[in-house]
């Protein structure tokens, strides 16, 4: 299947350390859970899964950052994850990584590249 654009979200939806969008992403037969916030001024998308065990991440839906904005934690045990690599730095998978999906801010909309 050729690659294409997704729309997620109005770029202004997305707040800088604030709450993130949730979309699907399709992996083979699979629909799978993802999000995106906004970190550094740039959009990261990540699959919603924990590296630890393969949960979704917010404990509220959206709610993705710790509360000082300034990393992803893993509602369930509190991996605690970088927001432009994805890479855990606390946690019971520290060392591991996010699994990130490729997304695109383009004249105020934020699409998924599939
Ligand atoms: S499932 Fe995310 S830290 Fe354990």
């Amino acid at each position: 299947m050729a690659a294409g654009k997704r729309l997620i979200c109005d770029a202004a939806a997305l707040v800088e350390g604030g709450e993130g969008v949730r979309f699907t992403v399709r992996r083979g037969d699979e629909e799978l859970s993802a999000f995106v916030v906004r970190f550094g001024g740039l959009v990261h998308g990540f699959l919603n899964r924990c590296a630890h065990i393969p949960v979704e991440m917010d404990w509220q839906e959206g709610r993705f950052f710790d509360s000082g904005g300034l990393y992803l934690i893993c509602s369930t045990h509190g991996a605690t994850y970088h927001p432009e690599s994805g890479f855990c730095i606390r946690g019971p998978c520290k060392g591991q990584s996010l699994t990130r999906v490729a997304v695109e801010e383009l004249d105020g909309k934020v699409y998924c590249i599939d």
